[in-house]
């Protein structure tokens, strides 16, 4: 035979062997146990030229890595309120009408329609894609962060979550400048420039009507303790937190410990819901087991762990176990 035909017979053959192989593989392999190992190459091969769930190094909504995660994470609960998925089951409506209870409250969804009349009713930020990679830090207020030079980390983040009073201005070493988010409740209510969204936490009914009454006629001037009557921010940047998800961080999340969630634990859930990656900062104690505010002198002033209706130590474990879990980075300043 001519050296030329055998060649072209041995390389048919050849060819003829790797397709039926690979045809094996396929058909075969991933029904029989036997052949797991291919199975797991396949699958990390595809893994690693396929896009994942965002455009980060590693995605906070990855499921298949940790159990524990994926029995609590529930994307289908939309953490920001709309006129959509505004209506509250009659559990959730008592359980959140129970947290600070009014004498007479007004009507709720009555209130939310003229909530919706004043700021924008979108669907915001649940926009996931394998091209995403939102990177968001939460700062908390612990005095940890004093010392801490953690200020240019944190503003390099797209989305920038601070609670409460949070003040910025003399603490840019170590707290940074950039606010994009600024979550708060009436009673704990700051001004807010033009480009920060304000998160409102709602408590109750009242709440929902001091934030229209201090962006319109400023009328409410009190709570349970004085407010603000008026507020300085940017009404088209106004967020609700929803008291479905406010019940589900508290149930899914806390296991129900503690009397409701503190702001900053509802603000870590609230980044592990709309982030791709999440950095935590300010959050519990310092060095010495202080537990007060980076702008306070007095060590021993009393922060949010002195209020009795969180359960603090339980939401650091949580907090912890999230870190220990790779889902979000913990900064534990000084
Ligand atoms: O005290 P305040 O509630 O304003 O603080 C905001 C959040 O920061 C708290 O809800 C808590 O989650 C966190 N924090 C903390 N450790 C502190 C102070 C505050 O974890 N020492």
């Amino acid at each position: 035979m001519p050296l030329l035909k055998v060649r072209k017979i041995r390389t048919f053959t050849l060819l003829f062997c790797v397709i039926t192989f690979t045809t094996f593989l396929f058909s075969y392999t991933f029904r029989d146990p036997s052949l797991y190992f291919f199975k797991y190459a396949f699958r990390l091969s595809d893994n690693f030229f396929s896009k994942g769930l965002c455009a980060c190094r590693q995605c906070i909504a990855e499921l298949e890595d940790d159990p524990w995660f994926a029995e609590r994470f529930n994307q289908s609960i939309h953490p920001l309120m709309t006129r959509e998925n505004s209506a509250l089951s009659d559990e959730t409506f008592k359980w959140w009408q129970w947290l600070q209870s009014e004498r007479q409250p007004a009507n709720f969804s009555e209130v939310v329609e003229e909530l919706f009349q004043v700021i924008p009713d979108e669907v915001l930020y649940m926009d996931a894609s394998p091209e995403r990679c939102r990177t968001c830090a939460v700062v908390g207020n612990s005095g940890n962060l004093k010392g801490s030079h953690y200020g240019g980390l944190i503003d390099s983040s797209d989305f920038i979550i601070r609670m409460n009073q949070a003040p910025t201005t003399g603490f840019e070493e170590d707290v940074g400048s950039r606010t994009t988010h600024h979550v708060m409740y009436p009673e704990s209510a700051i001004d807010l420039d033009n480009i920060t969204s304000l998160v409102l936490i709602p408590f109750k009914t009242l709440d929902l009507q001091w934030i229209i009454s201090a962006l319109t006629t400023g009328t409410i001037k009190h709570t349970y303790l004085p407010v603000m009557s008026r507020i300085k921010a940017n009404k088209d940047k106004v967020l609700i937190y929803s008291p479905t998800f406010f019940k589900y961080v508290y149930e899914s999340w806390l296991d129900s410990h503690g009397r409701y969630p503190s702001t900053g634990f509802l603000s870590l859930l609230l980044a592990v819901h709309i982030c791709d990656e999440v950095s935590v900062f300010g959050f519990g104690a310092d060095q010495y087991g202080n537990w007060h505010h980076y702008w306070e002198e007095n060590h021993l002033a009393g922060a949010f762990r002195h209020t009795g209706v969180h359960d603090g130590d339980y939401e650091y474990n949580v907090t912890l176990l999230l870190a220990d879990k790779h889902k979000i980075r913990m900064f534990k300043g000084r």
